[in-house]
């Protein structure tokens, strides 16, 4: 249990862990492959891809004291990493932990779940994308794989991250099974709006969802990608947030814009190393005069190579000034060629390059060059300094490091990069010629302008650009992602300490007081909030604890609540408690009779019913509920954004039709309500609280009416927020569960 966000669990697990931090890396690859070449030979290749790249670098880096971890699927049996790969990474700076998996859920789970159903949905190719239960199946059973092969290695006060799509179920995994750990999770691709998220079907999304908010702090490249992420969330599981915060379960989960830098230092000296240089006058001589446009890419249909292709067609068309001056070098980088469509694209990519070469080419010039293949380091980094224009043009890329990778290379900074304003990186990098890489003629004009920009404008945008990149480079990105999930965690241990205190010394005043009193809330306090108010009917538990804490010397128990009178009689009617209905309008006080406080003419019910009946007709699921003293508009179940909408509209109705009488509105938690102003729920607690002379105040309350007490009450008062959101309260239980140990802790 927690109050004021604090989680009442023993602190044991926290302070076992006084040793060294550890830090695991999780993504589905290692940051190398195990190969066998034509003789059959092992041979060992570092791993292709942005996010290899860019945790390579973590690890790398010295100054970071702490144990690393790299945790990813091993291509190999346990014989061979025994044999080969533990003595071949024994100088590593990390520490590696194979995950064994079997070759057809791991067919099924990467060429199928991962590559044929989550990266065309998440990169907006919904025509692409394959439902197959069976992909499904391997997918949750290879997320399972890395838990338990896991777990057995993790230690409270662990910090773990997770990397990327294809481990979107782990950080629940993890949570469920060992207490204490921070978890992180990083998407490199993009989240899609729920527009495409909300294709997968119900048990699918509902997974994934819970999956990753099982994290502690979720980041992404963009800040539409939060939104998009947060969007969803609240549509697949109904959670709310706070800007960022995710309120789920009795956590806080936050989503956060992290944009991946690069290794910048790893590139500019590179670049101006020897044996690149080596490289670049190799190049020079191989292309004398003629400029040189390139691109690189793994093969993959999101990087739109038939797009740029057809722009590249369009400007050797238009721009035939340019013919025989200029090549395109274009690069693919082997990449998921197991799977069908990736082949068939490879096929399509090299026809269409043979007609263009057949088509515009001379018997002196050929206007593509192209390679199938892996680029050493070297290889890349001459390319990238001694090329005049990189066109760079995916149809959506969650970031694209090659863009800025590029940029960071261009030691004299002629180089210019067209870019697809598709591409995560696009926010960062606006001095280059951002391009709709759909558009064959914006394409083919990016081509002409980055060949004629002037040397000194060229100059000028990279340094602008050089300078972010440089500022906010891939460690920087590291220490901000794990700085920021450390404060996340530590806040929540640092709450867990104090909440066993807090409740300690409100049990120590409730005891020493004199005369107490309970003013509880019911719907969202004492019960959850059902669909439909007429479910939410008291538990046996409930009931148990409002009579003992009744039967408390000089204890009083009040309910006070915005139902009407006769529903708070059926459920709680046979308790030694108070009642209160309607907002506090109607008392039924120990053994007393109910009385009203108010008795209202009703009139003005005719006015405002027909204005609730309109809005019931125009958003499905709404409904209008009638009591003594007030008329209840309620939209929890319509559709979310639909709901609010229309509760705005009718508040707005609302507040014009009842300017200048004793009538107000009140916004509610997923309801409208228009009662007779004059009284409220803090009236009457303070009331209460005066003629019982109580010198120990307890109240708890969810909704919008409560705010009324904690603002109404005594300093002194102890007033609770069923929820961390912003309040007038002083404290808060996360969750409405909460409320019964909470109330527990005071009978004795
Ligand atoms: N890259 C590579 N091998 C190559 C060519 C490029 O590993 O033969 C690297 C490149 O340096 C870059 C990464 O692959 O860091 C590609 O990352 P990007 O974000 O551009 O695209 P992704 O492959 O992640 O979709
Ligand atoms: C992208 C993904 C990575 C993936 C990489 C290479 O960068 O975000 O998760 O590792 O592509 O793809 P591969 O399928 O070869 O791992």
């Amino acid at each position: 249990m927690t109050i004021g966000g604090l989680i009442f669990e023993p602190l044991m697990a926290m302070e076992k862990n006084q040793q060294r931090k550890r830090v695991w890396i999780i993504a589905n690859r290692l940051p190398f492959t195990i190969e066998h070449n034509d003789s059959n030979e092992l041979t060992i290749r570092r791993s292709s891809g942005g996010l290899v790249n860019a945790l390579t670098s973590y690890y790398e880096q010295a100054s970071i004291d702490v144990d690393k971890y790299w945790v990813g699927v091993a291509d190999c049996t346990p014989q061979v990493w025994e044999k080969e790969i533990i003595p071949y990474t024994k100088d590593d700076k990390v520490k590696f932990h194979p995950i064994f998996v079997d070759e057809h859920d791991y067919e099924n789970y990467y060429s199928g779940f991962c590559n044929a159903t989550i990266w065309p949905l998440f990169h907006y190719f919904p025509t692409k994308v394959e439902y197959h239960e069976a992909y499904w199946e391997a997918y949750e059973k290879v997320n399972r794989n890395f838990a338990e092969q896991l777990i057995p290695s993790l230690q409270p006060g662990d910090l773990v991250w997770i990397h990327d799509y294809q481990l979107m179920l782990l950080p629940a995994l993890l949570r469920e099974q060992v207490a204490d750990l921070s978890i992180g999770f990083f998407l490199h691709i993009p989240f899609p709006s729920y527009e495409l998220f909300r294709m997968l079907p119900q048990l699918w999304k509902k997974s994934i969802a819970e999956g990753l908010l099982g994290a502690d702090l979720i980041g992404f490249h963009t800040y539409e990608y939060v939104q998009h992420f947060i969007q969803s969330m609240k549509m697949v599981l109904g959670v709310e947030n706070t800007f960022h915060k995710i309120h789920y379960q009795n956590r806080e989960v936050y989503a956060e814009l992290f944009p991946l830098g690069i290794d910048y230092a790893k590139f500019s000296e590179k670049a101006v190393s020897e044996e690149v240089t080596e490289k670049v006058n190799f190049l020079k001589n191989e292309f004398r005069d003629k400029k040189i446009i390139f691109s690189v890419d793994r093969l993959d249909y999101s990087k739109g190579f038939m797009q740029r292709l057809n722009g590249w067609e369009n400007f050797l068309q238009e721009y035939p000034e340019w013919k025989e001056k200029v090549v395109f070098l274009i690069i693919i980088v082997p990449s998921r060629d197991t799977i069908d469509s990736y082949q068939e694209m490879k096929s399509a990519i090299e026809e269409k390059i043979g007609t263009i070469n057949g088509r515009y080419g001379t018997i002196t010039w050929q206007p593509i060059h192209y390679q199938y293949r892996h680029l050493s380091f070297d290889n890349l980094i001459a390319l990238y300094r001694h090329a005049d224009v990189a066109l760079i043009t995916p149809l959506r890329d969650g970031m694209n490091l090659v863009a800025k990778e590029f940029i960071a290379s261009q030691v004299n900074g002629k180089g210019v990069l067209v870019l697809s304003e598709l591409a995560g990186a696009a926010v960062e990098l606006n001095e280059s010629l951002l391009v709709n890489p759909f558009d064959t003629i914006a394409v083919s004009d990016a081509i002409h302008r980055a060949l004629s920009l002037p040397l000194e404008e060229r100059i000028q945008r990279n340094r602008i650009m050089q300078d972010r990149l440089l500022h906010y480079d891939v460690i920087q990105w590291i220490n901000d992602f794990v700085d920021q999930l450390d404060l996340v965690t530590s806040s929540r241990n640092q709450r867990k300490a104090n909440a066993l205190n807090l409740l300690d010394l409100f049990v120590k005043r409730y005891q020493s007081a004199a005369h107490r009193i309970f003013l509880i809330d019911y719907d969202g306090t004492l019960a959850p909030i059902t669909n439909y108010p007429k479910d939410a009917i008291p538990t046996e538990a409930v009931k148990n604890v409002l009579r003992k804490l009744a039967s408390q010397p000089n204890t009083k128990v009040v309910v006070i609540s915005g139902r009407p009178a006769d529903t708070l009689e059926t459920w709680l009617g046979d308790l030694p408690i108070t009642l209160v209905a309607e907002h506090g309008s109607i008392i039924k006080d120990g053994k007393n009779k109910w009385l009203d406080t108010l008795n209202l003419s009703p009139l003005w019910k005719s006015q405002v019913m027909p204005i609730m009946q309109t809005f019931v007709s125009r958003c499905i699921g709404s409904f209008v509920e009638e009591k003594k003293n007030t008329i209840a508009w309620h939209y929890r179940n319509t559709l979310p954004g639909v709901g609010f909408d229309r509760s705005r509209e009718l508040i707005n109705n609302l507040n014009i039709l009842l300017q200048n009488t004793p009538l107000q509105v009140i916004d509610g938690n997923k309801v409208v309500e228009v009662k007779p102003t004059g009284y409220d729920k803090g009236t009457m607690a303070v009331r209460l609280c005066q003629q019982f002379q109580a010198d120990f105040v307890c109240c708890l309350g969810d909704d919008t009416t409560d705010e009324d007490m904690f603002i109404a009450l005594n300093e002194d008062a102890i007033t609770i927020k069923v929820k961390e959101v912003h309040t007038n309260a002083k404290y808060f239980l996360p969750k409405q569960s909460d409320v019964i140990t909470f109330l527990e802790s005071f009978i004795h």
